[in-house]
C-alpha cells in the first residue's frame, strides 16, 4: 500500500471541506501516474484510521471521486481505480486556482452603461441620488407580517411560485390604495407587481419599441430608462424639460411630423430636475395621447412623498384611451433592496407583459408581496409614508436653509415639492467633478454628475439627496460641501 499518510495532507483549517481536499489529492495521485488505473484503494475503514478522521468523512471523499468517474464500486473487492478515467479530468481541488480567473473565451453582449456615478473614495458621509432614510422603514411591522405569514396552516403556500402578475392579494389591496391616494379606478387584471419600478418601465418598454422606433423622452431624462430604451434599439428623441415639465408643444409637433411610438415621462418630481408636471401640460398631453393614439410610460416612481403642495392626479387617472401605461414604486417606501414595484395598464397588456416577465423571472416574491399586502391593509403603509413625509419635509427645508447660509453665490436651485432630493446647480466658475474630489478628500462622497447630463446638453448640476440625512448628518455635509467648493 501506498504510504497514504504522508501522501494527503489535511489541512482543517482551511475553508474546503476535508472530503473534497481528500477527493482532490487522490484525483492529483491519479493524474500524476501515482496511482495506476486499476488499484484498489484503501477500505474507508482503514484510510479514515491512518489519517485519523471519520469514517464517513472518507466515504463521502470516495463517493465525489466515484460521481467523478475517478473509481468504481466493485462489490466484495472494494474501490478501485476507473480504467476508463474520465476525459475531461477537473483541476486538482486544492491547486489554488481561482476557477474564473480568465474568460469567457467567447465573446459577449454589452449592455450600455453609464459614465462615472461618484467619485470613488467611499465616505462615510455621502450625498446619495435621493434615497429614503432605510433607518425608518417600519421593520418590526414588517417582521410581524411575515411572522403572521409563516404561522398560518397553508403557510407553505407563499413559499411556492405566485403568479407571473404578482400575488394577488396585494393586486387586490392596490385598488384600494391606489383610488385613496391617486383617484384611479382599475380592476385587479390592470395590476403586475414587479421587482421595483425599473423592471416595470423596461418591460413595458419592450412590449411597445421594436428597433428603430422614434420615442421621445425629456431632456434631461432619468438615465435608467434611457439605457433601457436605447438597449431595446429606440431611436431616441429629446425633448426639452422646464420649471413645467416637458415641453408639450414640441412633443405635439413632433407627433405630428413623425411617427413617434412611444413617450416616457416622469410626472412627479422628475428625474433629475425634480420639476412636477403641471396641470395645463397635462392636460394638454392627454390630448395629444388620445389624437394620436400614443403609447405612454408615465413613471411616478416618487409619488407618494410629497410636502408643501398636493400631488395632481396622474395621467393615468384621466381619460386617455387605454394608452398610459402607468409605473409606480415602493422600493422608497420601504427601503430600496425590497424590490417592489407596479405597472398599471389594459388586461390585455398586463396579460402579454406577464408572458415576457416570465422568461426571465418566473415571479415575483410570493412571501413578500403578501406581507406588502397585510401592511395595506392594515395602515402600517400610510402611517408610515405620513411619517417619513413630515420627516422629509422638515430635511428638505433645513437642507435649503443650509445650502442657502453656506453656498449663497456658489449654487442655484428650487426647493422641490416632494420626492427625496434637490436639483443643485453649481456656479459656471465652479466645475462639479473638482469638487467632489476635493470633498472626497475631506471624507464626503459625491457624484462627478456626468451621468444627470447623459447624452443630453451638458450641466454642472447634481441631485442633492436630502431625505437619509439626518439634521446632524445635513448640517456636516453642507459644511463639508461649502469646504470642498471654497478650498
Ligand atoms: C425616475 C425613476 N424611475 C424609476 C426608478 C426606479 O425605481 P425602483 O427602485 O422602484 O426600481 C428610479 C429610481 O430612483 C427613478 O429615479
Amino acid at each position: 500500500m501506498l504510504p497514504y499518510k504522508t501522501l494527503l495532507r489535511i489541512d482543517k483549517s482551511s475553508r474546503q471541506a476535508v472530503y473534497l481536499q481528500i477527493a482532490g489529492q487522490f484525483i492529483g495521485l491519479i493524474q500524476d501516474g501515482l496511482i495506476q488505473p486499476g488499484t484498489y484503494l484503501p477500505g474507508s475503514r482503514v484510510l479514515a484510521e491512518l489519517l485519523d478522521l471519520h469514517r464517513k468523512t472518507v466515504i463521502a471523499a470516495y463517493d465525489e471521486l466515484q460521481a467523478q468517474d475517478w473509481i468504481t464500486a466493485i462489490p466484495r473487492k472494494g474501490m478501485m481505480v476507473s480504467e476508463n478515467l474520465p476525459e475531461i479530468k477537473p483541476r486538482s481541488y486544492n491547486n489554488g486556482l481561482h476557477a474564473y480567473a480568465e474568460g469567457p473565451q467567447f465573446p459577449i453582449y454589452e449592455a450600455p452603461t453609464l459614465p462615472v456615478l461618484r467619485s470613488n473614495q467611499p465616505s462615510k458621509l455621502v450625498i446619495n441620488d435621493g434615497f429614503p432614510d432605510a433607518r425608518l422603514a417600519p421593520l418590526d411591522e414588517w417582521a410581524r407580517e411575515c411572522r403572521s405569514i409563516i404561522q398560518r396552516p397553508a403557510y407553505h403556500k407563499y413559499l411556492a411560485f405566485g403568479p407571473a402578475e404578482g400575488n394577488m392579494r396585494l393586486r387586490k389591496e392596490m385598488l384600494k390604495y391606489l383610488a385613496d391616494t391617486r383617484g384611479l379606478n382599475i380592476r385587479e387584471e390592470n395590476v403586475m407587481i414587479t421587482r421595483g419600478a425599473q423592471m416595470s418601465i423596461y418591460l413595458a418598454a419592450a412590449m411597445i419599441i421594436q428597433k428603430g422606433d422614434h420615442i421621445i423622452v425629456g431632456s434631461p431624462n432619468y438615465f435608467y430608462a434611457d439605457l433601457a430604451f436605447e438597449q431595446l434599439g429606440a431611436h431616441i428623441i429629446r425633448v426639452p424639460v422646464d420649471e413645467d415639465g416637458i415641453d408639450t408643444d414640441m412633443v405635439e409637433q413632433l407627433c405630428r411630423t413623425k411617427k413617434i411610438k412611444m413617450l416616457y415621462i416622469i410626472s412627479h418630481h422628475h428625474h433629475p430636475t425634480t420639476v412636477t408636471l403641471s396641470a395645463e401640460r397635462r392636460m394638454k398631453l392627454l390630448e395629444i395621447i388620445r389624437k394620436h393614439k400614443l403609447a405612454v410610460i408615465e413613471d411616478d416612481y416618487d409619488f407618494d412623498f410629497h410636502y408643501s403642495a398636493a400631488p395632481i392626479v396622474p395621467l393615468a387617472s384621466a381619460d386617455h384611451g387605454g394608452n398610459v401605461i402607468y409605473v409606480g414604486s415602493f422600493t422608497k417606501s420601504l427601503g430600496l433592496s425590497l424590490r417592489i414595484g407596479f405597472m398599471i395598464a389594459p388586461e390585455k397588456f398586463i396579460r402579454k407583459t406577464a408572458a415576457l416577465r416570465r422568461l426571465m423571472d418566473l415571479g415575483g416574491d410570493n412571501l413578500v408581496e403578501e406581507a406588502l399586502a397585510g401592511m395595506l391593509e392594515n395602515g402600517t403603509i400610510t402611517r408610515h409614508l405620513k411619517k417619513a413625509n413630515k420627516l422629509y419635509w422638515e430635511r428638505r427645508d433645513l437642507a435649503g436653509e443650509l445650502l442657502i447660509r453656506h453656498l449663497p453665490d456658489e449654487v442655484s436651485f428650487r426647493l422641490p415639492q416632494g420626492g427625496m432630493a434637490i436639483w443643485l446647480q453649481f456656479a459656471k466658475h465652479l466645475k462639479l467633478p473638482v469638487v467632489a474630489d476635493k470633498a472626497a478628500e475631506l471624507g464626503l462622497s459625491m457624484t462627478y454628475g456626468y451621468h444627470y447630463a447623459y447624452k443630453s446638453k451638458p450641466h454642472n448640476g447634481m441631485r442633492f439627496g436630502f431625505a437619509s440625512l439626518n439634521n446632524r448628518e445635513l448640517v456636516s455635509v453642507v459644511q463639508l460641501l461649502a469646504k470642498a467648493v471654497k478650498s
